[in-house]
């Protein structure tokens, strides 16, 4: 028997079962006490297995009350059930019908992996690894087949039922009881089935595909909550109608339905048909919802639906391949909300959460390639590297083909996989076969981890009008990767004159430019332009073209000649980013900046505020100052945060102070009295008036503008927004924002899950005290992993530093939650532990505290494999 240890599972070894499941019914009896489930799978051996070989089926914490093979109870020596599953020993050797019946306790489940209770709603989550907690099963993504599901519940208890696939069947069970029967037709993976029994609410409405077809569309949710869900359902047919226009992907089943549940591990999940969310990803109006949640539902809507192609219809071999089906949908997905809303600002927003979320995972502790090639435990690798970096190597992939190029790929991919279970090199693949270009070296972005670092430099010679440029790539060795090769690094460039526009130039040589690229492919490329008539500024990476780390030569006057004046959207941000990441970084090195740098830096800022031809949500990304987070990964090692916090607060302070008046000025015109929309022009303009508030609050302490705006606000987006800035900066009316806050709002989780986050971001030494204090509270919900993530996740992933205090009491404090939170969701927990990824970059008395309370954590507690993986690497 298998047994559930610190046991490693490797990629290498990945074999097909000997078995294969050819059809599988269910049928479950949900009541109050229990749930019983039968399973009638349908099995045959393959073609190569010998006969006498063992199935060996997945179970966690199951227990067999009777098995059966063609109808004939197996007698006791032909099998062994244990924890980790169910062995038979010399199965027929044909294909046979094997009937297993479990029951479940779904009320006690709260690692929320399986079948488990939500607000009194029964419901399923089992990718990856859950259905094994609901039957015996192959519980692997490679093993699929067609289901048909039968439910009996209490009527009054469970009015709707659901399932994956179209319904065909229902009625009246008696003695109160009725059934429901759904039938899946498209063969699937175990990690797809979902199951929902409740007393829910909801909204319909109906798509017709581009062929005509009519598909019922459905969100159900906790009754009460049906005109919270209509921007949801617009989000679903507007993603619905994108993907036919943008990859020709046609919905498959005649129904398609949403449920949203309160207890939920992460986002949502995209089983067939049957897409279930977390209801902060469903629920919005515009009293308790903000803009940023309006995007966030918006964007998962798209993202699950998506997946109904890029890893339902076309799904993974095996875990190894996760980015197949993730990093490629959160590409689809990035596409759908720059197209339905604005581009550059779209970019700008993803990269900074790659640059916040997915660079610091790379660059330290937890750092593993897109594709890893061995784990622990699964669940710890759904991650912003496999999601993020994975989309950003999709989109370079779109960048080398083009957009035509690439679109040839994903329709043979279509056409070539479609029903299968494959891998990224079969991906890789049907993208060499459409274009007809070798892309072995670019495959590397998959199976190597670290952020590369691409070093410029350049010269120009007037005499022969020849500019050249030299762009060296490194990566950093990563855990167990002490070597790295060299990577295909496409980079989209301009070259930009003294007055501003674009330059030409008329010959190149050293390397391969095609258009407005350059192929990084070697460590290092030298290119010569020639026909060159000044000396050019470059634009380098433009859009973002690639997930590196660029150390630049250009200056400060350079880079603000860039914020001005380039073409390109996201290098003019990025420009000014820049700047201000350098100076507080010198500064907290000790090397404050000089009056002149600073006034430049001011001037470049209202200049781009003034500039009629940008519009309000770049100018808000624009005017933001990096955070600390930002700055203390770009000093990389040996951080002190408060200095870094210290010389943040003082840059801000130094280019708001001259300029207050005029920014309130334009704060103040900034008030709008139309009715609230989320729409991306009046989101804009709030994002913009939030950040001159923020600026105004942090640099010119008006704290008194955070407090009126907070009184007199129409909707969630400002009225958050004036809490969250006041608390980060501490303000004198701070705590009483936040206690209105509360009470204003009492009731409503999801609000409570905003006072949470802005509770933990406090800078104030009593942050952690009171933490303390709204854990222990008797009726904070414990096991809800919304409410635990707004709390702790952010409090170690904001960048707080109260976190990485010098006296470890931030790092005692998390460590402490997760042991406690360890015990009832471990899933819940390692996500938490990760934000002490950050300890190798802290200088070494903080780096010491931080590892203390690791190995207490270690030595106090028996942990979860889960938190065990996490902790380890770390300790490292
Ligand atoms: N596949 C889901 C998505 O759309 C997420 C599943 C996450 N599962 C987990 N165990 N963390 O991204
Ligand atoms: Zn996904």
């Amino acid at each position: 028997m298998r047994t559930e240890t610190e046991q490693t599972i490797y990629l290498k070894d990945y074999a097909p079962t000997p078995y294969r499941i050819v059809s599988v019914e269910l049928d479950f009896r949900i009541l109050e006490e229990n749930t019983r489930v039968r399973a009638q799978l349908a099995i045959e051996p393959r073609d190569t297995t010998a006969p006498g070989t063992s199935l060996v089926l997945d179970g966690d914490g199951l227990s067999l009350s009777s098995i059966a093979i063609d109808g004939a109870p197996l007698a006791l020596a032909s099998y062994a059930a244990d924890d980790n599953g169910l062995t038979i020993v010399e199965p027929p050797f044909r294909r046979f019908v094997l009937e297993t019946e479990v029951f479940l306790k779904p009320e006690s489940n709260t690692k929320l992996m399986g079948l488990y209770r939500s607000s009194g709603t029964w419901c399923t989550q089992c990718e990856p690894e859950g259905f094994r907690r609901i039957t015996y099963y192959l519980d692997r993504p490679d093993v699929l087949a067609p289901f048909t599901v039968r439910m009996t519940a209490p009527q009054a208890l469970a009015p709707v039922l659901l399932s994956n696939g179209n319904p065909i069947d229902r009625g009246d069970a008696g003695d109160g009881m009725h059934y429901a029967v759904w039938q899946d037709p498209f063969p699937k993976p175990a990690y797809l089935f979902a199951l929902v029994a409740g007393d829910l609410g909801s909204i319909t409405d109906s798509f017709t595909t581009v062929s005509g077809r009519n598909v019922d569309l459905a969100i159900y949710c906790t009754h009460g909550k049906e005109a919270e869900c209509h921007h949801a359902m617009d989000s679903l047919k507007r993603s619905m109608a994108w993907d036919e226009r943008r990859f020709g992907r046609e919905y498959d089943l005649d129904v398609f339905n949403v449920v949203a549940v309160s207890d939920f591990n992460f986002g949502a999940m995209e089983n067939k048909g049957l897409n279930i969310f977390n209801d902060k990803l469903v629920f919005a109006q515009p009293e308790t919802a903000t803009d940023a949640n309006y995007h966030s539902i918006e964007r998962v809507i798209a993202h699950e639906y998506f997946h109904n192609w890029t890893g339902n219809r076309i799904t993974c071999r095996d875990w190894f391949q996760l980015c197949l089906k993730e990093g490629l949908t959160v590409y689809r997905d990035q596409e759908f909300s720059s197209d339905e809303h604005s581009r550059p600002v779209q970019r700008i927003h993803d990269v900074q959460n790659l640059r916040t979320s997915q660079f610091p995972e790379d660059g330290g502790p937890l750092a593993h390639p897109p594709r890893p090639d061995h784990y622990r435990e699964i669940n710890n690798f759904y991650t912003t590297t496999v999601y993020e970096k994975g989309a950003e190597v999709v989109r370079m992939l779109a960048t080398l083909l083009g957009e035509a190029g690439f679109r040839k790929g994903m329709d043979l991919y279509f056409e070539r996989h479609d029903g299968e279970a494959t891998t990224i090199e079969a991906f890789i693949k049907v993208f060499e076969d459409a274009s007809g270009r070798d892309l072995s070296q670019f495959i590397t972005w998959y199976l190597q981890a670290g952020t590369p670092q691409v070093t410029v430099s350049d010269s120009y010679d007037g005499a022969s009008q020849t500019y050249t440029l030299t762009l060296t790539q490194t990566v950093e060795p990563t855990p167990g990767e002490p070597d790295k090769k060299p990577l295909l690094i496409p980079v989209r460039f301009g070259l930009i004159g003294p007055n501003g526009s674009p330059m030409s130039w008329n010959g190149v040589s050293g390397g391969t430019v095609e258009g407005d690229l350059i192929l990084l492919d070697k460590p290092s490329v030298t290119l010569t332009f020639s026909g060159v008539a000044n000396k050019p500024v470059p634009s380098l990476f433009r859009a973002f073209s690639a997930p590196v780390k660029v150390s630049s030569n250009l200056d400060q006057a350079d880079l603000l000649f860039l914020a001005r004046h380039d073409s390109d959207p996201f290098n003019r941000w990025d420009a000014l980013q820049t700047v201000s990441t350098q100076l507080i970084a010198e500064a907290a090195r000790g090397r404050r900046w000089s009056d002149d740098d600073a006034h430049a830096l001011r001037q470049a800022l209202v200049d781009t505020l003034a500039n009629p031809d940008l519009d309000a949500a770049f100018k808000a990304q624009a005017i933001a100052i990096p955070g600390t987070g930002m700055v203390s990964r770009h000093i990389g090692k040996d951080v002190d945060p408060d200095a870094v916090s210290a010389a943040r607060k003082d840059l801000v302070t130094t280019l708001v102070g001259p300029i207050a008046d005029q920014l309130a000025e334009r704060y103040a015109a900034l008030v709008s009295d139309a009715p609230y929309s989320p729409d991306a022009a009046q989101a804009g303009e709030r994002a913009l008036r939030n950040g001159l508030l923020q600026l105004l609050v942090s640099g010119a302490g008006r704290g008194d503008l955070a407090q009126k705006q907070y009184e007199t606000a129409g909707n969630m987006t400002d009225r958050y927004a004036a809490m969250a800035i006041a608390a980060q900066s501490w303000t004198d009316e701070a705590p009483a924002l936040l206690g209105d806050f509360r009470t204003r709002f009492a009731g409503d989780p999801l609000v409570f899950d905003k006072w949470l986050t802005a509770s933990a971001q406090a800078p104030d030494d009593g942050v952690i005290e009171r933490m303390r204090a709204i854990l222990a509270a008797p009726d904070f919900p414990k096991t809800n992993p919304n409410r635990l993530r707004s709390l702790l996740g952010s409090f170690v992933m904001s960048g707080s530093t109260q976190f990485t205090r010098l006296d470890g009491a931030g790092f005692r404090f998390v460590t402490e939650a997760v042991a406690e939170i360890d015990k009832v969701n471990p899933q819940v927990a390692s996500r938490i532990l990760t934000g002490m990824r950050i300890l190798p970059m802290l200088e070494p008395r903080r780096r010491e505290a931080g590892r203390v309370a690791l190995e207490t954590l270690k030595s106090q507690h028996t942990l979860s494999r889960n938190v065990g993986e996490i902790l380890d690497r770390i300790l490292a």
